[in-house]
């Protein structure tokens, strides 16, 4: 279960990496991860799916958590194609990442089922991480609350606890764009969805739940983020397939605390 008391940087590799270079990213990471004398932040990998045994073997005993990037809603069946979270679980996984923009977008997930997804990987004694966020089109249109009020009522499973589930706030607009929110404004979101989350919830809950920012994070503006008092760590895409960069990102703490 994950360690709910310290920032969680996570990488998300999407659909990158092949056998060699995700082993030698992991291992890398892991040297890094392993010098470091009680590292005040959580580390995640999310490799593609058939990688995951391979850096989990990479990264044994390092203390580097490791992650799936989706989960499917029901434990086993015929469901070609898809991944169990209690397959993630069996994997060594500590989360699976659900709702990704992208899957929502490219899959048409809708929030019912990344509730649905959240809900397995607790069953299966794993932490969600529920992605939320706008589009270009929805920010444009000063929607942007709106959107993600819904995607929290929608997506947020009952039962979520600070133990089991981390929230992921990532402005569609600003994946891989190169483009930032300005911290006021993640700030103002963050702390928004932990309003929702205390409705939703409760108010302690909220409070202990982790709220990632994500998109376009990179080591020359992640301490702008991470340092705001409601956003709890990163979810990384570009920028965490290199342990040059993905390790700067983290080395924003302890300045960031
Ligand atoms: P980038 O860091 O490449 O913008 O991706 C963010 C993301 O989608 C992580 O899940």
């Amino acid at each position: 279960m994950p360690d709910t008391h310290r920032p969680l940087i996570a990488g998300n590799w999407k659909m990158n990496t092949l056998q060699a270079d995700g082993v030698a990213l992991a291992t890398d990471l892991a040297e890094l991860y392993q010098a470091t004398s009680e590292p005040i932040f959580e580390m995640l990998l999310a490799p593609p799916f058939p990688l995951i045994a391979k850096v989990g073997e990479a990264i044994a005993g390092s203390g580097l958590s490791l992650g799936g990037q989706d989960c499917h809603r029901l434990s086993k069946g015929a469901h070609t194609g898809d991944v169990s979270a209690v397959l993630l679980a069996d994997l060594g996984c500590r989360y699976a990442i659900v709702g990704h923009s992208e899957r929502r977008a490219n899959h048409g997930e809708t929030d019912a089922d990344v509730m649905a997804k959240a809900a397995a990987a607790h069953k299966a004694g794993i932490g969600a991480i529920i992605c939320v966020g706008e589009t270009q089109e929805e920010h444009e249109d000063d929607k942007s609350i709106d959107v993600v009020k819904a995607q929290i009522a929608g997506s947020v499973p009952d039962g979520a606890t600070a133990a089991n589930t981390v929230i992921a706030y990532e402005p569609v607009w600003a994946i891989g764009s190169g483009r930032t929110p300005s911290p006021a404004s993640v700030q103002d979101m963050h702390d928004f969805i932990r309003g929702e989350l205390a409705a939703r919830l409760d108010g302690e809950t909220a409070d202990d739940i982790r709220i990632l920012y994500g998109g376009s994070m990179t080591p020359n503006n992640a301490v702008e983020f991470l340092r705001l008092p409601d956003v709890d760590g990163g979810l990384i895409g570009g920028a965490s397939l290199t342990a040059e960069d993905f390790w700067a990102v983290a080395q924003c703490y302890p300045l960031a605390t």
